[in-house]
């Protein structure tokens, strides 16, 4: 029988759902209660242009970017939710009294983040005064296990006006606003165990709260949440397989008894500053500027500077570099000449070595021009080391003289 009622009483809700609302057109919410428009990524895939290379064009992204027409933004009620690329994005929001009357022209452009194709419709709002607005008892739920779009989806947000209807029994009942928790300071959930971001529903009903809404009052439910449990509420399985409600968190208002809250404000002064002395204003005729430190010190200086390093330089590099390089060009020389010293001694001690043992290596040769067998050189007849080496050449051709075996090794 529950389920009965609840889904006739469904069917009597007020919900401003347009949805499924294609192209440039005209919708009348009324003010005071929660408008809702999808914009259907399916609408729009039929208006992009074909595109040649169509891969999987069912599945393309596309996003929307809504403002009100020649404005970037779009007005404070009404905000807007798409997920990701790939779910339909909803306009949704609350119109206020104050907005009946002009119509408000929204600009949807459908961007194909595939094919950067884009296209644009006008969605008219004409916001509509309702007789029965504002709904005197207004009461705002906090679900945990839903997201804000979630919520939004008709058939979800009639089945909780349903479930609110049964265990209120109101002539009238109006959702009036939904607030994703992360707007109200809420944190993004981790995404583990399909955690939910959660959302406040407001409703509205023109008859008292029931007693089962106001179960929460109570001081033991008051001290179970306080405690952070879970208050006992006996029409919470009502709500409980679809909607986690965090009865803790339930605000009930009932506007005909809500006291003007005024902000308190520092008693205002005579709006006369206190004397501070005369006030001396800048002379109006300006004075000429002195450039000329400002000459000396970025240009002279510097120049100055630069002319002394100049002639430093200059006079190193001409006058004191003959010193300072022919010294150390001596010491080279120095170790060069001992170092061919010493190497020419060392020569001449091994030639002298070579007298007792005469490598066969060295025996007597054909000159290679006139075929006669060339002595070897004898160590002591030539200073090697000081005769050129030509010169030595052309002895040794000199000499005719038959070679004498010498006793070998
Ligand atoms: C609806 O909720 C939003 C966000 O919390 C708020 O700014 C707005 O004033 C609410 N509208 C109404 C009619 O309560």
């Amino acid at each position: 029988w529950d389920s009965l009622a609840a889904s006739c009483v469904c069917l009597g809700v007020m919900v401003t759902i347009l949805s499924r609302s294609h192209a440039d057109r005209n919708v009348y919410p009324s003010a005071g209660v929660l408008f809702v428009h999808v914009l259907e990524r399916e609408y729009f895939k039929g208006e992009f242009p074909p595109y040649p290379k169509s891969g999987d064009a069912s599945n393309d992204p596309i996003t929307f970017n809504t403002n009100l027409m020649g404005y970037p933004d779009r007005p404070g009620w009404l905000r807007y939710i798409q997920r990701t690329p790939h779910s339909d994005g909803v306009l949704y929001g609350s119109p206020m009294a104050e907005h009946v009357g002009k119509p408000t022209v929204i600009e949807i452009t459908a961007y194909n983040r595939r094919t950067f194709e884009t296209a644009r419709h006008n969605l008219v709002i004409n916001i509509m005064a309702t007789e029965e607005f504002p709904l005197p008892f207004q009461a705002e739920f906090y679900i945990k296990n839903m997201n804000v779009e979630e919520m939004l989806a008709s058939e979800v947000l009639g089945d909780f006006l349903g479930a609110v209807k049964n265990v209120w029994q109101p002539e009238r009942l109006n959702a009036i606003n939904i607030t994703s928790a992360l707007d109200r300071g809420g944190r993004v959930p981790l995404p583990i165990n399909d955690l939910k971001e959660g959302v406040y529903v407001m409703v509205g009903a023109d008859v008292p709260f029931s007693s089962c809404l106001r179960e929460v009052e109570s001081p033991h439910n008051q001290l179970r949440c306080s405690q952070e449990m879970e208050p006992v509420i006996s029409c919470d399985k009502k709500f409980r397989a679809q909607f986690h409600i965090d009865w803790c968190k339930i605000s009930l208002v009932d506007i005909n008894k809500v006291v003007p809250v005024y902000v308190t404000r520092p008693e205002p002064g005579t709006g006369i500053l206190p004397e501070f002395g005369e006030y001396d204003p800048p002379s109006e005729s300006m004075k000429t500027r002195d450039y000329f430190s400002d000459f000396l010190v970025t240009l002279a200086v510097p120049s100055a500077v630069a002319l002394v390093l100049f002639f430093v330089l200059g006079y190193t590099m001409c006058c004191r570099r003959e010193g300072v390089s022919s010294s150390l060009l001596s010491s080279i020389q120095l170790v060069h000449h001992s170092s061919i010293q010493k190497s020419s001694k060392e020569l001449r001690s091994m030639s002298k070595n070579r007298e007792i043992s005469w490598p066969l290596s060295t025996l007597p040769v054909f000159n290679p021009v006139s075929g006669e067998v060339v002595p070897p050189i004898h160590p002591d007849s030539y200073e090697t080391t000081s005769m050129p080496l030509m010169q030595t050449q052309t002895n040794l051709q000199n000499q005719i003289t038959i070679p004498q075996q010498r006793p070998s090794g």
